[in-house]
């Protein structure tokens, strides 16, 4: 196959950003997507050219380092899908992608396809954690968890903090990715400690970091390649709302 690129290139924080056309010839069905980039690269390099610069570390959808846009959708036109588990065979010869960052401002771009993510990790400091002594491990049989509480913690654990529900919506809201973390601990019996003290510490900064308010566009949970829904939103609303009252009372 031969795929024609339109690849944002951006040298530096500060510095202005433009698409550059590549072709990438010879391309197999059978290459991923980060694969398909790696040949791309690597005649760039045999050229004595810039490559292009893209995050990525498993290749394997669990760590979260990959995500850029392909042709207008975070990780590609795969649901449930990172760019690193997309492969070559979802495309035509022929076909022509643009290839863009995560546009939000609280994720600036480092370079190319590469944004700094640190806001995310900001969120996280601010309150998704739980702090206390824990000694040794419990008897896992010693704390009752109904197992419909445990799959739905499950399901919001498996954020991968890639930010793909920022790029994805139109007020770059982080909201998505947020109450996935505070649904995994506040629906947990581990996670009742802090659990109003973190809702609101976390949604602070979440707003300080400079995302947008959720607006219920849904276009989040349409992008978000570990399908994590919008009802967790809705948890999180709920959760601040609580707050709000217990800080009253
Ligand atoms: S909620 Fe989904 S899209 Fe957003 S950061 Fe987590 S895994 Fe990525
Ligand atoms: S590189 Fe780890 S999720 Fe894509």
């Amino acid at each position: 196959m031969r795929i024609h690129l339109k690849v944002w290139r951006q040298a530096g924080p500060d510095k202005p950003g433009r698409l550059v056309d590549y072709t990438a010839a010879d391309v197999s069905a059978e290459m991923s997507f980060l694969e398909m980039l790696d040949v791309v690269n690597e005649g760039l390099i045999a050229r004595g050219e810039d490559p292009i610069a893209f995050d990525s570390d498993c290749r394997e959808g669990i760590c979260g380092t990959c995500g850029f846009m392909i042709s207008g959708i975070p990780h590609g036109p795969d649901p449930g899908t990172t760019v690193c588990q997309l492969h070559m065979r979802r495309f035509k010869d022929g076909d022509t992608l643009t290839l863009e960052p995560w546009r939000a401002r609280a994720f600036p771009v480092v370079k190319d396809l590469v944004v700094d993510r640190s806001a995310f990790d900001r969120i996280i400091q601010a309150g998704g954690y739980t702090s206390f002594n824990t000694g040794g491990a419990q008897d896992a049989n010693s704390i009752l968890v109904a197992k419909t509480t445990v799959d739905a913690a499950m399901d919001s654990a498996s954020c991968i903090a890639c930010g793909a529900c920022v790029a994805a919506c139109k007020n770059a809201s982080a909201a998505l990715f947020t109450s996935a973390k505070i649904s995994h601990l506040s629906l947990l019996p581990q996670g009742q400690v802090e659990r109003y003290r973190r809702v609101v510490k976390m949604v602070e900064r979440h707003d300080d970091e400079g995302f947008g308010s959720c607006s219920n566009e849904g276009e989040c949970e349409a992008v978000c390649p570990k399908e994590i829904r919008i009802t967790d939103i809705a948890r999180m609303n709920r959760e601040y709302f609580k707050a709000m009252l217990v800080k009253r009372d």
